[in-house]
């Protein structure tokens, strides 16, 4: 077998090596703690376990529970949980500190995020614009949360999202990432597009955060959500988070003004008085467990630049798609993610015929992947734990499935 350029597979396996060697963010690897002789490609559905959570888990528990028991919340280090490490992700998606926090689903963050965006729109505007293939959840509380605005959805491509926004449009859902394809959307393009047309923008993170530069403030976006058990590793179910741009703040109104993102919370006044700043996000009481083996799972980027990440990340999936097309019999996988680096997340997605079986097969080899209804596998690249190898080797493997 040989690809296009003549090269033979063998070449691949030492290339990968080479590269793998090179690699200054391999070590991180170590970081992370995977089961020997897999090839984890799923990290962006459910981020691999960081070194030091189980010990940080089991402290929270026989400690701060076991022992210091209700003093946890008072004197401990809960209370603040929310806002703490939601600064902690801050860097990561490119927004100084004060303006994201941490609690709830990345669904109920996007309710609070597009009630909250309709009640910032400007008077009279009608129109809610989503992104037409977005993941499905988004487009349900969309629909929600514009019947009890006001506003009507329009779904919307992407790439034909700024050519739709006008003096009517109120509120702009976009993802950064598309979850199916893998396409990477113009953010900054599109929020330029957005606030010129006077529109409030609520970006969907969930498939760039921790893969590629956002640049949130930088680039003026109002509003965003995400969530952390991807590719900010913090473990199935971890909270997601919210972002409420500073500007924004003293007028963002939750439509969940839970007691948590009072002003005083201990005061029990019966009356709501929003807290300042995004801690106006919050709701009710933080999953402690949960919280804080997310912010022990953010450790793993002490020292890591995302620019970085980036860099391998284009490099992995370009050498994946190299591998693919070296491997797999012509005509066997088509990839529907862009070739082109600005159009590209951190994944791979091949459709193929029978891709359930196909990627059940993979996984029984010890390549895991996963499947998107109805033909798509999808290959995600984490460039903290994923290296050269693991792309020559999921390839190869899926090379001798066709074969
Ligand atoms: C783009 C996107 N948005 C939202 C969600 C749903 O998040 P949650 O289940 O935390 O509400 C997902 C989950 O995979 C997603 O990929």
């Amino acid at each position: 077998m040989s690809d296009a350029n003549g090269k033979a597979p063998a070449d691949l396996a030492a290339r990968a090596a080479a590269l793998d060697t090179a690699d200054e963010l391999g070590k991180l690897r170590d970081r992370f703690t995977l089961p020997d002789g897999v090839v984890y490609l799923d990290g962006n559905s459910l981020g691999a376990l960081a070194t030091g959570v189980a010990a940080r888990i089991a402290q929270v528990i026989t400690h701060e529970w076991g022992t210091e028991l209700i003093q946890s919340w008072s004197a401990g280090t809960w209370w603040t949980a929310p806002e703490r490490i939601g600064d902690k992700i801050s860097p990561l998606i490119g927004a100084a500190p004060g303006q994201t926090v941490v609690g709830d689903s990345t669904s109920v963050n996007l309710f609070k995020a597009l009630v909250g965006a309709a009640r910032l729109a400007r008077p009279g505007r009608t129109r809610m614009l989503v992104d037409a293939a977005t993941f499905p959840t988004d487009g349900y509380i969309a629909e929600s949360a514009a019947r009890m605005t006001g506003l009507t959805v329009t779904p919307v491509d992407p790439s034909d999202a700024a050519g739709a926004m006008d003096e009517d449009t109120a509120v702009v859902l976009l993802n950064h990432v598309d979850y199916r394809s893998g396409r990477l959307h113009d953010l900054a393009a599109l929020t330029a597009a957005a606030r010129a047309a006077g529109a409030v923008t609520v970006w969907d993170l969930c498939h760039s955060a921790g893969a590629l530069p956002v640049g949130l403030d930088e680039h003026g976006v109002d509003l965003a959500v995400g969530c952390t058990y991807k590719y900010l590793n913090g473990g199935p179910g971890s909270p997601a988070y919210l972002y409420i741009a500073a500007r924004h703040q003293g007028a963002f109104d939750s439509p969940l003004p839970g007691w948590n993102g009072h002003a005083k919370p201990f005061a029990m006044t019966p009356d709501y008085t929003p807290a300042a700043g995004a801690v106006r996000g919050r709701v009710g009481t933080p999953d402690i467990l949960s919280m804080l083996a997310l912010e022990a799972a953010l450790d793993a980027w002490d020292g890591v630049s995302v620019e970085a990440v980036r860099a391998k990340s284009l490099a992995l999936t370009d050498f994946f798609l190299e591998c693919v097309a070296a491997y797999v019999p012509a005509g066997r996988v088509e990839s529907v993610t862009p070739a082109e680096h600005e159009r590209r997340g951190s994944q791979v997605s091949l459709r193929t015929e029978n891709a359930r079986a196909v990627m059940d097969d993979l996984i029984s080899r010890g390549v895991i992947g996963d499947f998107r209804a109805p033909d798509v596998l999808r290959f995600g690249f984490t460039p903290l734990y994923v290296g050269f190898a693991d792309a020559e080797r999921a390839a190869r493997t899926l090379g001798h499935i066709f074969g």
